[in-house]
C-alpha cells in the first residue's frame, strides 16, 4: 500500500493546472453513452473512478476509445447488459448511484458492487423514488449495497422532495426521468451541483428550473455532442488551502471550473481572510472556469453553517486543515453528510487532526477546531490514517507546510480515483512529498 512521507515547511509557488473534473467527466461519460452518435469528450480525468465508469459502459456495450488524452463514446443510445450482469463500481458512490438512474431507465436486470468503502454507503436515497416511479430496486434491508435491478413495467415521472441535498440522486432521478413517462421532478433543500442539469443542455434537453424545483420531460432523447472538461475545483481546494496558509505562497491555479454550485470552499477561505483572486473567469462549454490565485495570508476562524455546505461538500477535509492554521475557532454544522462520504469524514478528520495536535472536537454534526494560526507550525509531526479515503490523504499531506516534524499519511492508493499524479503535480509546486510502498 501507498503512502505519503512528508517533510515539513516549504511554500507553494507557481502556476499549476490540476486534474479534471471527476463528476464532469463521469456525467460526459454516462450522457454520451445516453445519446445516439458519437461523443468527444477533451481533457477527461482518466482516474480509478472513471475507469470504474468505462468499464461499466463497455460492459453494456457502448464503445469508448481514448485517442491523445480525448475520449470517444459511440453509442446508438440504448444499454445493452446481459441479464443479470454484476457492474462492479470500485469506489465510485456517483458511479453507482447516478448508473443506477440510467440502468432503470434503460430497463435492465443487473446488480451492482464496489470496494468496501462503498458497500458501506446508504442507498435507500437513490432505490426508494426510484420504486416510487416504478423500478424493481433492491438494496440490503441495512440500505446498502449490493443494489440489484429487475426488469420492471414501465417508469412513470414523479415529483420527490429530497431530504437532503445530493447531486448523485437528483442526477439519478432525473436521468430516470427521460425514460419515464410525464415529467419528473425534484425539489432539493439546498442547492447541490447542476453539471447534470447544464450537461444535458449540451445534449440537446434543457431542464426546467424553477426555484428549488428541477424538472425534465419524459421522452426527450440526446444528441451525441462535445464535451470539454475544466479542471476540477476540489482537487483545486488542497493547493488553494495550501497556499492560503503559507506565508511566501503565490500560486495560480488554471482553468479551474468555477460553476457556483462548487464555489463554497472559495467562499469560505475568503471569510478566513484568505487572499484569492478569481480572474480571467470565462465561458467553457455551459460550465464557467477560471484562473484562482491565491497568496499566503494571515486566516483567522469563522462559523460554517448548513447553508454552505452542499457547495463546499468534497472540500471540507483541505478546509479543517485551513481551519487548524487559522487564528482562533472554527465551527462546521450541518454537516452529518461528510459522514456519508468514501471514510466518515468528521470521524477521520477529528483522529488526524488530534494524533497532528491539534485542538478539536467531534460533534454529531460537524467539528469545532482551535486553530494555532499565531504560532508558525500548527501541526505536530506525526502518523495519520487516511481510512484508504482519498481527500483524507491529500488533506493532510497539505498539513505538512505547517507541520514541525514529519508527517506520514497512510493508505494512500485511492488517491488515484479522484488525482491520478497528485504527488509530483504538489512536489513541482513545492510541496515536500515522498511516496512509498508498504
Ligand atoms: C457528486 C456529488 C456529491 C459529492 C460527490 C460527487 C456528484 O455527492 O460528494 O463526490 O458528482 O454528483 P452527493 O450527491 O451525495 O451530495
Amino acid at each position: 500500500m501507498k503512502k505519503h512521507i512528508l517533510s515539513p515547511g516549504g511554500e507553494l509557488n507557481g502556476e499549476l493546472r490540476v486534474v479534471s473534473d471527476k463528476s464532469i467527466t463521469h456525467r460526459a461519460l454516462l450522457l454520451a453513452a445516453l445519446a445516439q452518435g458519437e461523443s468527444e469528450i477533451t481533457h477527461p480525468l482518466l482516474g480509478d473512478d472513471l475507469q470504474s465508469t468505462i468499464a461499466a459502459l463497455r460492459f453494456c456495450g457502448v464503445l469508448i476509445n481514448e485517442e491523445e488524452g480525448r475520449l470517444y463514446v459511440h453509442s446508438d443510445g440504448v444499454l445493452h447488459i446481459p441479464d443479470n450482469g454484476v457492474v462492479n463500481c470500485g469506489n465510485s458512490g456517483t458511479l453507482m448511484r447516478i448508473f443506477c438512474g440510467v440502468a432503470v431507465g434503460a430497463n435492465i436486470a443487473y446488480r451492482l458492487i464496489g470496494d468496501d468503502s462503498l458497500m458501506q454507503r446508504p442507498m435507500r436515497r437513490v432505490a426508494w423514488p426510484l420504486c416510487e416511479m416504478g423500478a424493481k430496486v433492491e438494496v440490503e434491508s441495512s440500505g446498502k449495497p449490493p443494489i440489484v435491478l429487475e426488469k420492471h413495467q414501465g417508469l412513470r415521472g414523479i415529483r420527490h422532495n429530497l431530504k437532503t441535498a445530493s447531486a448523485q440522486v437528483k442526477s439519478a432521478l432525473l436521468l430516470a426521468g427521460l425514460r419515464a413517462e410525464g415529467e419528473t421532478t425534484v425539489e432539493e433543500p439546498l442547492p447541490s451541483r447542476d453539471h447534470t442539469e447544464l450537461m444535458l443542455k449540451s445534449f440537446g434537453v434543457v431542464p426546467k428550473r424553477d426555484g428549488a424545483l428541477v424538472s425534465v420531460q419524459g421522452g426527450t432523447p440526446l444528441n451525441a455532442t462535445g464535451i470539454k472538461v475544466p479542471a476540477d475545483i476540489s482537487s483545486a481546494a488542497f493547493f488553494m488551502v495550501g497556499a492560503a496558509m503559507t506565508p511566501g505562497s503565490d500560486l495560480t491555479l488554471t482553468n479551474v471550473g468555477i460553476n457556483p454550485t462548487r464555489f463554497g470552499a472559495v467562499e469560505i477561505i475568503r471569510r478566513m481572510g484568505a487572499d484569492v483572486d478569481v480572474i480571467n473567469v470565462r465561458e467553457y462549454g455551459n460550465e464557467l472556469v477560471a484562473d484562482i490565485r491565491v497568496c499566503g495570508s494571515e486566516l483567522h476562524g469563522i462559523d460554517i453553517e448548513a447553508d454552505l455546505v452542499p457547495s463546499a461538500i468534497d472540500d471540507f477535509p483541505a478546509l479543517l486543515i485551513a481551519a487548524a492554521a487559522a487564528i482562533g475557532k472554527t465551527t462546521l454544522s450541518g454537516a452529518t453528510e461528510l459522514r456519508n462520504k468514501e471514510s466518515d469524514r468528521i470521524g477521520a478528520m477529528v483522529e488526524g487532526l488530534l494524533a497532528l495536535g491539534v485542538e478539536c472536537e467531534e460533534r454529531k454534526d460537524g467539528i469545532v477546531v482551535r486553530g494555532a494560526g499565531d504560532k508558525k507550525n500548527v501541526f505536530s509531526g506525526g502518523k495519520v490514517q487516511s481510512r484508504g479515503d482519498h481527500r483524507i490523504a491529500m488533506a493532510f499531506s497539505i498539513a505538512a507546510l505547517r507541520a514541525a516534524d514529519e508527517i506520514v499519511v497512510e493508505n494512500c492508493d485511492n488517491v488515484s480515483t479522484s488525482f491520478p499524479g497528485f504527488a509530483a503535480m504538489a512536489r513541482e509546486v513545492g510541496l515536500r512529498i515522498a511516496v512509498e510502498e508498504d
